[in-house]
């Protein structure tokens, strides 16, 4: 399986990391979502990210206008169909994503990979909805995209070698690392950052210390480039109370339970970053 065009779905913040990667590794890129407005903002953020690579001479300016000219857009579903690899980043809603798939399915060529970037949805579950449950995997990249070295590559229990295979020979094309997660909740990353990130709000709930001594501690204390609540405003605290209830389901252990106080910030739209504040007010 040669994989030369790569289709992405969701332009946020992961999708636009992800066309951002796969364009500056060769890749034709066509990046999907449902308003031209957000593919705007992606390709602005893409260009902005870029020049920061060149910036820092990471990158040459030659390099990003190629990975920039290789980045197509749409905003509508059934021009993915020539691809060779979907590469799934809608919102982590299991039935948005199932949905994505059930409309893509009939525009595909019958060899397209196709994997997602969930963070914490069922693998197996996801396949068994689609065709090709034996060409389906996990693709979990981590934010941000073009900074971090690690992806998650989670077979369901179907997934055949040569789509392992094939997707582990992107990773690797990306200058990456891929880690082999099996089909359980939360993978690998997710099953260990969110229980640390869950259990310093609750260190914040029951008054141990204030936000700024939790994340000092741990970023002077356990050598962390940022502190457990800081990095829960950049996930997105909607996106961490999500994870920690996967966890919970699937794994049925009261270890897992979402402290109150991440409820009840989610509840009052403090999503971190993203609605401008969370743990930190960045008005
Ligand atoms: N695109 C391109 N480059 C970027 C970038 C982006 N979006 N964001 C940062 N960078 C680059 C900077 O240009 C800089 O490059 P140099 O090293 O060449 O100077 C480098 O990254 C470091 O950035 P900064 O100097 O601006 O800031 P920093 O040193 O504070 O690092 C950070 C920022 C990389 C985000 C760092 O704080 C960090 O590693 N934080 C932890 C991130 C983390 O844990 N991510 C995983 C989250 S879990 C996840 O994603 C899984 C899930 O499912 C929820």
């Amino acid at each position: 399986m040669d994989i030369k065009t790569v289709g992405v779905v969701g332009a946020g913040q992961m999708g636009n990391g992800i066309a951002h990667v796969m364009a500056l590794a060769g890749y034709d890129v066509l990046l999907n979502d449902i308003s031209e407005e957000s593919l705007n903002k992606a390709l602005s953020l893409i260009d902005k990210n870029l020049e920061r690579q060149v910036s820092r001479e990471k990158i040459s300016e030659d390099e990003r206008a190629i990975a920039l000219g290789r980045i197509k857009t749409t905003t509508a579903l059934p021009d993915l169909g020539p691809t060779d690899l979907i590469i799934e980043a809608a919102t982590e809603r299991e039935t948005v994503k199932a949905a994505i798939f059930e409309d893509l399915l009939p525009h595909l060529k019958p060899e397209t990979i196709l994997t997602s970037n969930t963070s914490s949805i069922s693998i197996t579950r996801l396949a068994s909805r689609t065709d090709r449950p034996e060409r389906f995997m996990g693709f979990h990249f981590m934010n941000p995209v073009p900074v971090m070295q690690l992806v998650e590559l989670i077979r369901g229990i179907a997934t055949d070698e040569p789509t392992y295979n094939a997707c582990l020979k992107v990773v690797e094309s990306l200058g990456k690392t891929a880690a082999s997660a099996e089909d359980f909740p939360g993978f690998i990353v997710n099953r260990i950052l969110m229980p640390m990130i869950n259990e310093a709000v609750y260190t914040l709930y029951e008054g141990v210390g204030s936000v700024k001594s939790i994340d000092e501690s741990m970023k002077l204390g356990a050598n962390h480039p940022m502190g457990p609540l800081e990095l829960a405003d950049f996930i997105g605290l909607d996106t961490c109370l999500a994870i920690m209830n996967v966890l919970h389901d699937g794994l049925a252990d009261t270890k897992y339970r979402p402290c109150p106080l991440l409820t009840k910030y989610v509840e009052a739209g403090w999503l971190g970053r993203k609605s401008k504040r969370g743990f930190y007010d960045y008005r």
